[in-house]
């Protein structure tokens, strides 16, 4: 395929870098010309693809989910009378099929929505968020480990036994009482980076189960 060649006309280094990766980069393609709304929707495929968990599943609730990408390809794969939950800060277009709530979920009554749109415990969380850069390290560090945090705490009280937590986290991201409260929590705990994850991204997916 003939590569993308931007000019540089007033962008930063930084910017017309990402913007010529990002045009050229074979997952944007092929999430273009397939109709997925982002190059993650093939992450969730691989995971899919090893793990088999959408298809069995029927209640499905995705953190950060915008714009959509991860909750097209659950549509795909799940059974169809699956009920599928997104919640993100950004408003995302409307997928046939699927719910959606625009909330941060640091919010205190997250839970409670989530739990009267379920109406009962979820098969699985997942998770693919990633906090805005702040352009610090430490401080990038602690927002990963209190986002991680929170889809456990999440995941705790309102997954079923035995459900699944998929989630992105980040490679020397989590340590100390993190790790610890994982191995409380969930067992079975996989750790796998797909192919369409960028090899020079830090970020690696967890699939693991509620004990
Ligand atoms: C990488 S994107 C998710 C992409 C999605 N899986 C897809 O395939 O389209 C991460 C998302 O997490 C969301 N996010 C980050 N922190 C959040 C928070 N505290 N509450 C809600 N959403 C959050 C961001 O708004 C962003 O849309």
């Amino acid at each position: 395929m003939k590569k993308i060649k931007l000019k540089k006309k007033n962008r930063s280094t930084t910017s017309y870098r990402w913007l010529q990766r990002h045009l050229n980069d074979t997952y944007v393609i092929k999430s273009k010309t397939e109709g997925f709304r982002s190059r993650s929707s093939y992450k969730l495929i691989e995971i899919e693809k090893k793990f088999k968990i959408l298809s069995k599943s029927k209640n499905i609730l995705d953190l950060g989910c915008a714009p959509g990408g991860w909750l097209q390809v659950a549509r795909i794969f799940c059974p169809k009378d699956s009920n599928i939950l997104g919640i993100d800060r950004i408003k995302i277009e409307k997928i046939e099929k699927v719910n959606f709530i625009e909330k941060d979920i640091f919010d205190e009554d997250i839970l409670q929505i989530i739990k009267t749109n379920f109406n009962c415990k979820v098969d699985i969380v997942m998770s693919d968020m990633s906090p805005n850069s702040s352009g610090n390290k430490s401080v990038d560090h602690l927002r990963i480990i209190s986002l991680v945090e929170r889809v456990l705490e999440i995941s705790k009280k309102i997954l079923k036994p035995e459900g699944f937590l998929i989630s992105k986290i980040f490679q020397g991201g989590a340590q100390g009482e993190l790790i610890d409260s994982m191995r409380n929590e969930l067992n079975n705990i996989k750790y796998f980076k797909p192919k369409s994850s960028r090899k020079e991204s830090a970020e690696t997916y967890l699939v693991a189960k509620k004990n």
